[in-house]
This record gives C-alpha cells, sequence and structure tokens, in this order.
C-alpha cells in the first residue's frame, strides 16, 4: 500500500500516495472529527518546537500543538529527557502505583484548588465520564445539565448538543451521534452557555433530578462572562448539585491553577487531560475526598462504589511526560506571563491586519487561545456561534494553511511557548496575504 513512501519518485508525490492510502484505510483519511480539507491535507513526518515538517518538504506554524496538549511545543529537551528515562523503567503497570505517577498525584493535588484525591484516566473524554459517574453516585440523581456548545469528549453522554446546527429547545439536548442510545438522551439536559438565568429556571424544575452541571470554564474560544462560574457554584450548593469543571483545555493553560485560579471559582470535580500527559495518553479527575473515595476498588461491595478502571491509566511513560512539562511550567516564574503577552501581541496584531483590509472580523480570545469570528456581536454563546459566515471562516484558513500556518477550519487555536518572534512573524504575512484576497473578493 505504501510503496510510495518506501521508494519515493519526490517527497509531493510520496506525500499524496501516503494521503491516499490514509484516504483508503481510515474513514476520511484522518483519525478523528477534526479534519484538513483533502486538497490542503498534508503528512507530518516530524515536528519541532512550533513547527510541523510535511512528508512533502513544506512545513508549518502549528496552532494545534496536539490539540493544545503541548504547551512547551514539539519536542521539549525536558520531556524527551524524561520520556527517555521512564521508557528504560517501565511504561505501564497494572494494580500497583509507579512513583512517577504517584509524584504527578502529588504535583496536581497541590496545583488544583478542587483537589483533595484524585483518579487518573487514559484521556480527557475519560475523565469527563467518570466525572458524571462520580457526580450520579453521590448525589443520587442521575440527570446532567451541560451547555449547547460544549465539546467534553467523545462518549454517550458527552455527544449531545456538541455543534447542533439548531439552536434547542431548552432543556432538551439534540443528539449528534448516531448510535447513541435514545435513553442517553434523555439524562443529559442543556442550556444556553452564559445565561444564569436560563440555568436557574432548569434547575428550578428540574433540581430533584439534576446530579451535575458540567461546564468548559472558557466554551471552545469564548470565555465565561463575568460572574457566570461563580453563579453556577452558588446554584449548585443552592439546588444540591455538583459543579464540573471541564479543564481539559483549560487546565495549566489559563495558569498553573488553571480556570479556578484565572476566574477564582472553585467547583466541586475538576476534569483534567492534554498538557498533564505531556502530550501522551492520560487524564484525571480531581475533588473531595469524601466523592473520590467512592473509587476505592477494596470496597467495591459498597453499594455506591464507582467503578474506574484501565489499562493505561496514570501510565508511568505518560506520567513522566506530563510531570517534567508540569515541572517547567511551575519553576520558570515568568512563563504564563510571556506567553500569555506574546499571544496578546500576536492576536492584537492579527486585528490590526483585519482591520486595515476593513474586514468585519474579530480576533477573539484570552491568554494563550485566539480564533478569527466573522459575526458581531462576538458571540457569548452557541447561538451567537451559529450567526457565523462559516463559509468565509474556512476560505481564510484555507488560505494560511496554503501559506504554511495550520489551523483547522473553525478550530480555536493555541499558541506555545515555542511561538516566538519568527513564528508570529511568519503568521502575519500569511494573515496579510489571506486578508487581502478576501478583501479583493478572491476568497468568499
Ligand atoms: C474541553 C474538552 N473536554 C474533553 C476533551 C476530550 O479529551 P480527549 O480528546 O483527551 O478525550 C476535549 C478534547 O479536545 C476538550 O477540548
Amino acid at each position: 500500500v505504501l510503496q510510495g513512501a518506501e521508494n519515493p519518485a519526490s517527497p509531493e508525490t510520496s506525500q499524496t500516495d501516503l494521503l491516499d492510502a490514509a484516504d483508503r484505510l481510515l474513514p476520511g483519511g484522518v483519525s478523528g472529527r477534526s479534519q484538513l480539507p483533502r486538497p490542503v491535507r498534508f503528512m507530518p513526518a516530524r515536528a519541532e518546537g512550533a513547527w510541523i515538517y510535511d512528508v512533502g518538504g513544506r512545513r508549518y506554524v502549528d496552532y494545534h500543538a496536539g490539540a493544545g496538549a503541548l504547551i512547551l511545543g514539539h519536542g521539549h529537551p525536558e520531556v524527551i529527557n524524561a520520556l527517555s528515562q521512564q521508557v528504560h523503567k517501565g511504561v505501564v503497570f497494572f494494580g500497583v502505583t509507579a512513583d512517577v505517577t504517584l509524584r504527578l498525584a502529588e504535583e496536581l493535588v497541590k496545583a488544583v484548588p478542587c483537589a483533595e484525591k484524585l483518579v487518573f484516566t487514559s484521556t480527557g473524554s475519560e475523565a469527563t465520564a467518570y466525572a458524571m459517574r462520580l457526580a450520579r453516585a453521590f448525589v443520587r440523581r442521575e440527570k446532567i445539565l451541560k451547555f449547547e456548545g460544549a465539546y467534553h469528549g467523545n462518549h454517550d453522554s458527552a455527544l449531545v448538543s456538541q455543534a447542533p446546527r439548531t439552536i434547542a429547545n431548552y432543556p432538551y439536548a439534540r443528539a449528534e451521534s448516531a448510535g447513541a442510545p435514545e435513553a442517553l438522551l434523555r439524562s443529559i439536559l442543556v442550556a444556553p452557555y452564559n445565561d444564569l438565568d436560563a440555568v436557574e429556571r432548569i434547575l428550578r424544575e428540574s433540581h430533584r433530578e439534576i446530579a451535575a452541571i458540567i461546564v468548559e470554564p472558557v466554551q471552545r474560544a469564548i470565555f465565561a462572562a463575568p460572574g457566570f462560574l461563580a453563579g453556577l457554584r452558588r446554584l449548585c450548593d443552592q439546588y444540591g448539585c455538583l459543579l464540573i469543571f471541564d479543564e481539559v483545555v483549560t487546565g495549566f493553560r489559563l495558569g498553573y491553577g488553571g480556570a479556578q485560579e484565572y476566574f477564582n471559582v472553585v467547583p466541586h470535580l475538576a476534569c483534567y487531560g492534554k498538557i498533564i500527559g505531556g502530550g501522551l495518553a492520560l487524564g484525571a479527575v480531581t475533588g473531595p475526598a469524601e466523592i473520590l473515595s467512592l473509587a476505592n476498588g477494596a470496597e467495591q461491595m459498597r453499594p455506591d462504589y464507582v467503578l474506574v478502571n484501565g489499562t493505561v491509566h496514570g501510565a508511568p511513560i505518560a506520567a513522566a511526560a506530563g510531570l517534567a512539562t508540569l515541572k517547567v511550567l511551575r519553576s520558570d516564574a515568568g512563563f504564563y506571563d510571556r506567553l500569555n503577552n506574546r499571544s496578546r501581541v500576536l492576536r492584537r496584531e492579527l486585528q490590526r491586519i483585519v482591520d486595515a483590509y476593513a474586514i468585519d472580523a474579530t480576533i477573539v480570545g484570552d491568554s494563550s487561545m485566539w480564533n478569527v469570528t466573522f459575526v458581531k456581536p462576538v458571540p457569548t454563546n452557541h447561538a451567537g456561534m451559529l450567526k457565523e459566515d462559516k463559509k468565509r471562516v474556512a476560505a481564510l484558513d484555507l488560505h494560511l494553511v496554503k501559506h504554511g500556518i495550520y489551523v483547522l477550519p473553525g478550530n480555536r487555536r493555541l499558541t506555545t511557548s515555542a511561538h516566538g518572534d519568527h513564528e508570529i512573524e511568519v503568521t502575519l504575512r500569511a494573515m496579510d496575504g489571506a486578508c487581502r484576497a478576501v478583501a479583493s473578493g478572491v476568497l468568499s
């Protein structure tokens, strides 16, 4: 199948052959929902810092960095060093806790405001699934309230009202994947993001059935409005349900204390993934001992025992990469200031270019997150996002990819500490070309 790769006529042909092979072997040619359209799709050969080098001989400034897992960029020397050492000590054990995994647990409990104990998982999706299970068992109610447009991973309970094309008849969620059980759909309620009144109405009516509210403190690129998260915590306390922060993206990104520090709100439970595994498979659910202790495997005869179990949960190889990443973040006092300042400059300069071409778009985001939105006013929830002209977004993004900037159409972008002045300059140059093309009507 991959003859082209073994004996390439040219890098470009070789890349085309590999992309063809991927199209034959994987549905859509890519493992997952987010993907570049085929005309601009590339096959990464290797990556370093902020750059991905493709098989065809081109390179791209990477604004996804392992979907946000690689806050230090690709191949940070401290992470590589930790991985090289751990690979000789054992990559995975079962039924026992490795020293490196324990050290990561200690670090997480120290860093995360709501954490007294934690369970490890393999992914962020698993973390949100377990958090929902723990909440249902602890509160002894079945329903979970989520927000329209929020992504909490790939499991059935998270697969509703993720990116619906029309808004829901709140609080009834919309199914978004064939194959998800109808019964499960009825156990998830949905509310518009940043709308505390709507949440309160739903709680007033249905709180006896609601175990938890799960929220992305930054929903995609939309930051929670002032008071929204604190209001959710207050409502949860009032109505006897748990507040779950999905910190899979925001954890160790908005600052070392994640969204809990940034927004100064402490939830009951918080879910992690991405950065805490340094790009390898690792997630966690953190919270009070009283709730997390329900997952004590030695007490599985108890009626309120909650099963948490997985082959690579807390695997030492991933824990080593995560711990090395956290060590860099913690020991460099100016890390977040530098990362956030550089991202601020990037957002400001991108906006300057957009304005110079009189394009009606806004560069949104804060911290090390950014995106381009073509809708005004800037959306504060999914209903606002639906008004966006997705074709214009895609046209601009495809131009950027063609000119060496790796952005997935419509997806939020993240900068890393490896994005320096040069990478920003390259990005701004590509944006200038893209905006010139949009303004002259070449892209529509
Ligand atoms: C907010 C949020 N929660 C959960 C997940 C799922 O994490 P994973 O892809 O590790 O399963 C993601 C992934 O992008 C995410 O952005």
